[in-house]
């Protein structure tokens, strides 16, 4: 469990002055410019050393992924790109740092492109998120009436950050997809290589990173490496933002250790399961891209990435879906399948027309009205879009259906007996269109 004096995100609820103030009084910008005197050499070593890895979903080492950017500059200027599209569903971590903690993610901005050799900072935030981008701007403004940013800062290395706004589309958060849309492109992703590093946003190395995994850089700056990664367990370090939703008696965000239990998680922050722990049907521990996985396999597991993935699923975001057995898991997953579906980008043959497919089964399988022989066609053609497309959207629509396959089935097969039964009945749960 994580002890107050460990917290990064000191006004993670809002209850102090998200302003410039309040930051200062909470310690961020303080020694900003003793970090950048270390070097960039330093800086990026103890990004590494820290152990920290992206909070984006896939978990990728942060200091790996900045010492990726050309150390000579070939004249191309370099660019760090902040992730804020935050549209997997049950996320909603980023935008409470953009609007309660929002100075901790501009000297994050700074210090992380100082490192890499940016002088520019593009924070990317998702089309329906207006408060926050009003939250933030705000707080950009003030950095620059301080001049803590800008051309002529007190830090003495000229930093430019500009917040962009999407039109709202889950697609824009895979990074090359983000890249063509801040271009002014049509969102869709691009093929890799080449990687954003060589090539990244307008032909020029770029970085992108989310916007946690930003935020926290700063504080592990100042702190320590040392610190960030004596906190969880090996491989898997430092402060973490869950996000939990569903079936608990108090749904919250939460700043804690990586790898507590799910029950430490449930019943110190969110006042328990709905109906108690024996009500607890399933979890989707990571954001809806990620396999669900059953009560009695999580519930004392540590929340971590290497954990999660051995149990056939993934932190991913740390956007902890809690389902009880109330759940209609056909009827929640026919819904997720719906919304892949819809949020294809539509470039490439097995995710456009396999989200499509796999929506229409899904939709049938919540009313029952199916074959059950079709429940292994659904998991072949998950295998088949699985890996087999540019980005992983294919992957994301193929998992779920592939989590609810491996620990739910008999639900599936229940649902086509009922119906078979009874034909003509009350349909037993219509998936939502
Ligand atoms: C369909 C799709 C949507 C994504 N949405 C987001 C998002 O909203 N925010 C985010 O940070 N990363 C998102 N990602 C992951 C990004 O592509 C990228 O890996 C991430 O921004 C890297 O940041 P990190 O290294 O700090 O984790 C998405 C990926 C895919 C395939
Ligand atoms: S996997 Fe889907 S969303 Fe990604 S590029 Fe292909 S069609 Fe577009």
């Amino acid at each position: 469990m994580l002890h107050d004096r460990d917290r990064i995100f000191t006004n993670l609820y809002g209850l102090h002055d998200a302003g410039l103030k309040g930051a200062l009084k909470r310690g961020n910008w303080d020694g900003t410019k003793h970090i950048l005197v270390m070097g960039r050499d330093w800086i990026i070593d103890e990004m590494k050393a820290s152990g920290l890895r992206g909070r984006g979903g896939a978990g990728f080492p942060t200091g790996m992924k900045w010492s990726f950017m050309p150390k000579v500059n070939d004249g191309r200027p370099h660019y760090l790109v902040v992730n804020a599209d935050e549209s997997e569903p049950g996320t909603c971590k980023d935008r409470e740092i953009m609007r309660h903690d929002p100075h901790l993610l501009i000297e994050g901005c700074l210090l992380a492109s100082f490192a890499m050799g940016a002088h520019a900072a593009y924070i990317y935030m998702r089309g329906e998120y207006i408060a926050e981008r009003h939250a933030l701007q705000k707080a950009v403004d003030e950095a620059y009436a301080a001049k803590l940013v800008g051309k002529d800062n007190i830090h003495g290395y000229p930093f430019d950050i500009y917040v962009h706004h999407g039109a709202g589309a889950y697609i824009c958060g895979e990074e090359t997809a983000l890249l063509e849309s801040l271009e002014g492109k049509k969102g869709q992703p691009r093929l890799k290589p080449p990687f954003p590093a060589n090539m990244g946003l307008y032909g020029c190395p770029t970085t992108v990173n989310n916007v946690e995994s930003i935020a926290v850089a700063g504080t592990i700056l100042r702190r320590g490496a040392a610190w960030f990664n004596s906190i969880g367990r090996p491989n898997n370090v430092g402060t973490k933002l869950f996000c939990v939703s569903g079936h608990v008696n108090t749904p919250c965000n939460v700043e804690e250790a990586m790898g507590l239990t799910f029950r430490e998680l449930i019943d110190t922050h969110c006042g328990g399961i709905r109906g108690g722990w024996d009500n607890l049907k399933a979890v989707i521990p990571g954001g809806s891209s990620v396999p669900m996985v059953p009560a009695h396999e999580i519930i004392d597991a540590p929340m971590d990435f290497d954990t999660l993935r051995g149990l056939k699923s993934g932190l991913g975001t740390a956007a902890v879906i809690v389902m009880d057995k109330s759940t209609d898991l056909v009827s929640a997953i026919a819904r997720l399948a719906h919304f892949y579906k819809h949020e294809s980008c539509g470039q490439c043959t097995p995710c456009r027309e396999g989200t499509g497919w796999m929506a229409r089964v899904m939709a049938r399988m919540a009313e029952g009205r199916a074959h059950k022989r079709e429940i292994d066609m659904l998991l072949d053609v998950s295998t088949r879009i699985e890996g087999h497309t540019i980005c992983a959207l294919g992957d994301a629509a193929a998992w779920p259906i592939q989590g609810l396959i491996r620990h739910f089935r008999h639900e599936i097969e229940a649902k086509i007996d009922q119906y078979s039964a009874n034909p003509h009945g009350e349909p037993v749960r219509v998936a939502a269109e």
